[in-house]
């Protein structure tokens, strides 16, 4: 058994009703299962001089932050597209269903050599991992062998993941489609035992049915998912949602029988507490409605919306958190050419800016505060790991990162100024910030960068 780890510093993270919680000198304790057994919010000096019996150096190693340092909870990207790694950034300002069929599935075709996949994921995972994402949703290719290495890699280098195959069988080039409705779920069920046999308990990994859209799903496949969510109703479900005009007409037009995607999705078995819903950009207040129902979360993609999605500035997230609907963010990298969860932050504020300008002040943009939550404690809801991760609370497990804003030597970007409050000290972090302000990250309790 291992020391327990100890924490004294700054300490930032957001309470449940979105506020943030900024704690100029606070304590954590951090068991060997990396689950967080002390947290007092407020502790003295002097109290640490004398060395507080909780932190008893023969069973605890006690970290004392520095200066410039403060704690915050590990991010989660709730939507991201491992084999779009390497195509990031390339076609923006695409239609989604031309960026699709130019540009992605050659791309992610490429996944067919498992060697392929699990350089370019390595890739993925240490690049998130670097950024401070404790936590990734992701969309694999159709390919079950990749698939299979990605879950692999996310587990041996610590990270908590989703890892889904990509399910998808029309609508997509012949040398990149699932074969069969029976081969697709076949091999649907072989990625679900595999990570089951990796990590039995799913600490850290879990299989995540991904229907990509109903556009590259017929009914059979749709419906076939359904049945294996049906039978593993641990696992969750992740699909593209009224993601833009283009794929919504093409929606329509492949099954006429359903008026929205959320009647569509619904009838499948596939909308539930465990579902995460992309994107939401188009919503009717039935949807809405129907979706704060049955419990779905969205991941925002503030980036992709505006560059290949085609939902602009649409996603109404204003209004959902008003509902009550859990909403979290997405890097979608690479449909996002950002792979940064900062740069989703920022991306959500300016959008929801231009959305209060366009409503007239109805819709409030979002504050440094809200973004930090849905980038956290938010993205914690959408993945219903929320009793686990996205904030500090004796008894979840200790995702962190460690950031430090000073070190122009290593090229750290903040400006901070003497004298600047922990609370200016943040803001500037979140708005200028990046990997190189991130000392250290852990992953229940064990750390996956810095040393
Ligand atoms: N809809 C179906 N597949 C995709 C994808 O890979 N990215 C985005 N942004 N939308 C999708
Ligand atoms: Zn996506």
């Amino acid at each position: 058994a291992g020391k327990h780890i100890a924490f004294a510093g700054p300490v930032i993270h957001s309470l449940p009703n979105t506020d943030l919680e900024i704690l100029p000198l606070a304590l954590l304790v951090i068991n060997p299962a990396g689950v967080i057994t002390t947290f007092i919010k407020s502790i003295s000096r002097s109290d640490l001089t004398l060395a507080l019996p909780i932190v008893d150096p023969e069973t605890t190693t006690l970290h004392l932050l520095a200066p410039d340092q403060f704690l915050i909870p590990g991010f989660v990207d709730t939507h991201n597209h491992a084999p779009q790694w390497a195509q990031r950034g390339l076609g923006q300002g695409m239609q989604i269903l031309d960026w699709l069929s130019a540009l992605t599935f050659p791309n992610e075709a490429k996944f067919a050599d498992p060697a392929y996949a699990k350089t370019i994921y390595a890739r993925c995972v240490d690049g998130l991992l670097r950024q401070g994402i404790t936590t990734a949703s992701y969309y694999g290719s159709a390919h079950g062998a990749a698939t299979r290495v990605l879950a692999d890699l996310c587990l041996a280098k610590g990270q908590r993941a989703f890892v889904g195959k990509c399910n998808m069988n029309r609508n997509a080039p012949g040398y990149y489609c699932d074969a069969s409705v029976e081969e697709s779920l076949q091999v649907t069920e072989e990625c679900i035992a595999h990570i089951r046999g990796i990590d039995p308990d799913g600490r850290l990994v879990k299989h995540v049915l991904t229907p990509r859209f109903a556009i590259s799903c017929d009914d059979e496949l749709l419906k076939g998912l359904g049945e294996i969510a049906k039978r593993n109703d641990d696992l969750p479900i992740q699909t593209h949602f009224n993601e833009a005009e283009q794929e919504m007409e093409a929606t329509k037009g492949l099954f006429p029988g359903f008026e929205n995607e959320v009647d569509l999705y619904e009838s499948f078995g596939l909308l539930g507490r465990r579902s995460i819903l992309a994107h939401c950009c188009y919503m009717s207040g039935y949807e809405m409605e129907r979706i704060k129902q049955l419990g779905c979360g969205v991941a925002h993609c503030p980036v992709s919306n505006m560059t290949v999605g085609g939902g602009f500035m649409a996603a109404p997230v204003r209004a959902f958190m008003k509902a009550g609907i859990k909403v979290g963010l997405g890097t979608d990298s690479g449909g996002g050419f950002s792979s940064s969860i900062l740069d989703a932050m920022r991306q959500a504020m300016i959008a929801s800016y231009a959305r209060e300008v366009a409503s007239k002040g109805e819709d409030k943009g979002l504050s440094i505060a809200e973004v930090f939550y849905l980038a956290t404690l938010g993205g914690a809801e959408v993945c219903c790991l929320e009793d686990k991760i996205g904030n500090f609370a004796v008894g979840k497990e200790f995702d962190a990162v460690l950031v430090g804003t000073r070190g122009e030597h290593e090229g750290v970007m903040t400006m901070v100024e003497e004298g600047d409050r922990l609370e200016t000290v943040f803001e500037k972090f979140v708005m200028t910030g990046d990997d190189r302000n991130m000392v250290q990250v852990y992953v229940q309790g064990r750390l996956v960068k810095g040393s």
